[in-house]
């Protein structure tokens, strides 16, 4: 376990280092690679109406978003302490709340004005972020992946801090193209030419494919979300421990709990 950790330092450590070294030939080439505006992206209105349809609660802030802001103060408390920006986030099972919760994690962040913040859905069996955006995408994520559509063309900006990468189709070879070397040099790019804060990704669920498996060693972190009364034990305890093989387990938190404490709006399981 502690051979395991100390590799996934050291990966993390080459990727940062590979990062700055860039950093510093582009200093000393000034236009290559200039870091762009987000502003140059086409943006995105959300309608209140349809976000709180869709459960996307932490638009404004306020008592419904407390829960999610909550996540939001120690996400980021940890993501500073350990200079982490990836975070992915799946579950053992289907329909446990990932989309949901990335989405209002994603805008809970970026009502921090002084944050970048990106969310890029990698469920590419099933995507769903455009449809809690209420989007019907031109082109899709899997095809920036697949080097068919630039990242300047695809993605899309909610305000001036977000910015959202979406499917409007699912991929045919999902498993390939998160676990390919162009994934994590592409990422890599992105997180040169954009410098986001922080990365979320929207996962697929771990119990039905292996897709996760090879892409998850490009994030920093990871969130398990279970849900109350659907989700086993034995089932968040199996992925808790396989997450923990192939990156850094911020938390699992229980979604969907009938049961919580009303001044919270849902339960946490435990985190960090
Ligand atoms: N806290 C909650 N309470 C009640 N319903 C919820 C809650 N969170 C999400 N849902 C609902 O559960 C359904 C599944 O949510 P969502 O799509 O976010 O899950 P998912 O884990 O991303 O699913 P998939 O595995 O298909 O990607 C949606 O109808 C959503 O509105
Ligand atoms: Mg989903």
């Amino acid at each position: 376990m502690e051979k395991l950790e100390a590799a996934l330092a050291k990966a993390r450590e080459q990727r940062k280092s590979a990062l700055a070294n860039e950093e510093a030939v582009r200093e000393r080439v000034p236009h290559q690679g200039k870091p762009l505006g987000w502003s140059v992206l086409p943006e995105i209105k959300l309608s209140q109406g349809s976000m709180t349809r869709h459960r996307i609660t932490a638009l404004l802030g306020g008592k419904d978003a407390t829960p999610y802001d909550m996540l939001r103060s120690r996400t980021i408390r940890l993501l500073r302490e350990k200079g982490w920006s990836r975070l992915a986030i799946t579950s053992p099972g289907a329909a446990c709340g990932k989309s949901t919760i990335a989405l209002n994690l994603a805008v809970s962040l970026a009502r921090q004005r002084d944050l970048k913040v990106m969310l890029i859905d990698l469920d590419l069996r099933r995507p769903s972020l455009h449809k809690l955006l209420d989007q019907n995408p031109p082109n899709s994520f899997h095809e920036v992946l697949a080097g068919k559509v630039s990242f300047e063309e695809h993605a899309r900006r909610i305000g001036d801090n977000l910015v959202v990468a979406m499917n409007g189709t699912a991929s045919r070879n999902p498993a390939e193209l998160l676990q390919s070397a162009s994934t994590r040099e592409f990422l890599d790019e992105i997180e040169r030419r954009w410098q986001p804060d922080v990365m979320l990704f929207d996962m697929s669920p771990m119990l039905a494919s292996d897709d996760n498996v090879g892409f998850l060693g490009n994030v920093d972190c990871a969130l398990l979300i279970a849900a109350a009364e659907s989700t086993t034990l034995a089932n968040i305890d199996i992925c808790e421990k396989e997450l923990a093989q192939l990156t850094n387990v911020l938390g699992v938190v229980l979604n969907k709990c009938r049961y919580a404490d009303d001044s919270v709006g849902y339960g946490y399981g435990h985190y960090g």
